[in-house]
């Protein structure tokens, strides 16, 4: 038997290894925090579920941070009753729709799945390719070496080198072309970027792509944005980039990779599956559903 609670006090750190350790210090602090709801499903004082959400006010949206079950205790309709009482709490505090975005990496993918189908959320949709790989295996694709080596017109250099000068010539070129994607223009991502791979390509003087690397762990660099300007696209200089980072990351004896491809970037995606596909330990998708609550 199983009971299903908001967790409003101190007990709520015993639920810490129920969801990521990003949202762990939100368990610590659950009496103060007014705009996230943690809820929990216990047998006596056994912990066995939890569900964490953030609540939006402003945009009358709750947004699930992560759903676990004890792995003892699945498929038991425990899943199904902690989202029914959380689209319930979050209906009370004035949310008018619910989200949440997961990764399909997970064995229990499917019955995550199943459990959103049967609570009527919305048919998932893929949002992003998340791709993970051993940097040595990427550098040993031959095709990667057909890119190493570059025209003397251009010239790769650490991101963080990147002139005050550089800076505003973008920024007033986006203005007046808008030639980067919005999700694509590298400033947002500069805090903590990993500067031993983040780099830029300058053809001819200008700055007309790069890859900006966070650190994610001592052994993994994520590939966080990536762009190079749309004619030199089909040369294959963002590949350059690419293997200039993998092969700096190597050095270093840094030996993973992840990056993730937003779905509209079509080109990106194509290119995923069919050039890094078989260098690759696995490309799983993160996906997006959500439901409006009555
Ligand atoms: C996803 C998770 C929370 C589901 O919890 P749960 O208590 O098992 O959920 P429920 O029992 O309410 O519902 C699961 C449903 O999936 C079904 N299911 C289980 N395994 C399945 C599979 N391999 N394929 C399809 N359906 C499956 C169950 O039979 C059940 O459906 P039913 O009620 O029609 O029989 C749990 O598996 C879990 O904690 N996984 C690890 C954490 C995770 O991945 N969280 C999501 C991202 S944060």
């Amino acid at each position: 038997m199983y009971t299903v609670n908001i967790l409003q006090d101190s007990t709520a750190a015993n639920y810490e290894r129920f969801t990521f350790p990003a949202f762990r210090y939100v368990l610590q602090n659950i009496e103060i925090e007014k705009s996230v709801i943690a809820i929990a499903a216990s047998d006596l004082d056994k912990p066995l579920g939890l569900v964490l959400a953030g609540i939006h006010q402003d945009d009358q949206l709750a947004q699930v941070h992560s759903i676990f079950v004890e792995a003892t205790h699945r498929s038991a309709g425990i899943g199904t009753a902690l989202l029914t009482r959380l689209e319930t709490e979050v209906g009370k505090r004035g949310c008018t729709k619910i989200e949440m975005i997961y990764t399909t990496s997970k064995p229990t993918t499917p019955a995550l799945e199943r459990l959103l189908y049967k609570c009527n959320w919305t048919t998932p949709k893929t949002r992003m390719l998340l791709c993970k790989g051993s940097v040595q295996t990427v550098l040993e694709a031959t095709w990667i070496h057909k890119y190493s080596r570059l025209p003397s017109a251009y010239n790769i250099f650490p991101w963080v080198e990147i002139t005050a000068q550089e800076r505003q010539t973008i920024q007033k070129q986006q203005e007046t072309q808008a030639w980067i994607p919005e999700d694509l223009i590298p400033f947002q991502y500069e805090n903590n970027l990993e500067p031993l791979n983040s780099l830029g390509l300058r053809y001819q003087g200008q700055v007309v792509g790069w890859v900006i690397n966070h650190r994610l762990t001592s052994d993994t660099i994520r590939y966080t944005c990536s762009f190079v300007r749309k004619d030199l696209q089909k040369m294959g200089r963002i590949i350059s980039l690419y293997a200039e980072a993998a092969k700096r990351q190597y050095e270093a004896n840094i030996l993973n990779g992840i990056w993730t491809v937003p779905i509209e970037h079509e080109s990106m995606v194509n290119f995923v599956k069919k050039r890094w596909f078989p260098y690759l330990n696995s490309v799983d998708e993160t996906r997006g559903t959500g439901k409006l609550l009555n």
